[in-house]
């Protein structure tokens, strides 16, 4: 199997130089507001995204900690298999946020509840299509237990 060489299309820019106390997930993130910087190669892309409400980000999480495959999320107590978390210490450290988007400009997008570092290298941008990617009500494992309600990192995977 060969795998791709990703090369980042963008960064991030966002509030957040340090991970404690900023928000988890950008469902936390209420107005954390962030701007996507594109490499101006690449700028024909994102011809078509003004029509759309949110995106994908799917990103590198750089500064995250070296991989473990269990760890106590931040919203429980009990240690999880990483694939059943969104924890940011993983064998491949990508990052998928559904953020709001505000505006589209030539080589930049203005983005709402962000939930990544500031200079977070992205990989890729995809619409949000709710026919695709929206499941309501359906079944979400240890998270439908509650057991934290934290919405704000600490330091334990950085
Ligand atoms: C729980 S992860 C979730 C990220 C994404 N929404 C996901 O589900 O893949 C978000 C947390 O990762 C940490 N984080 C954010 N950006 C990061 C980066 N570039 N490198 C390492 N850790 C990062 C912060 O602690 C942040 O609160």
């Amino acid at each position: 199997m060969t795998t791709p060489l990703f090369q980042p299309i963008g960064v991030v820019r966002t509030p957040f130089t340090d991970v404690v106390g900023m928000p988890i997930q950008p469902a936390y993130a209420e107005d954390a507001r962030g701007v996507v910087e594109v490499v101006p190669a690449y700028q024909a892309g994102l011809r078509d995204l003004a029509g759309f409400e949110r995106i994908w980000l799917i990103y590198v999480l750089h500064a995250a900690n070296d991989a473990k495959l269990v760890v106590t999320p931040f919203r429980d107590t009990q240690p999880r298999g990483i694939f059943a978390t969104r924890a940011p210490c993983r064998p491949n450290p990508i990052g998928l946020s559904c953020v709001r988007l505000l505006a589209v400009h030539a080589t930049h997008l203005e983005i709402a509840e962000v939930d990544m570092l500031d200079n977070t290298p992205v990989l890729d941008i995809k619409p949000y299509v709710p026919v695709y990617d929206a499941f309501p009500g359906v079944r979400a494992g240890w998270f439908d237990a509650q057991a934290a309600d934290r919405r704000r990192a600490d330091a334990r995977f950085t």
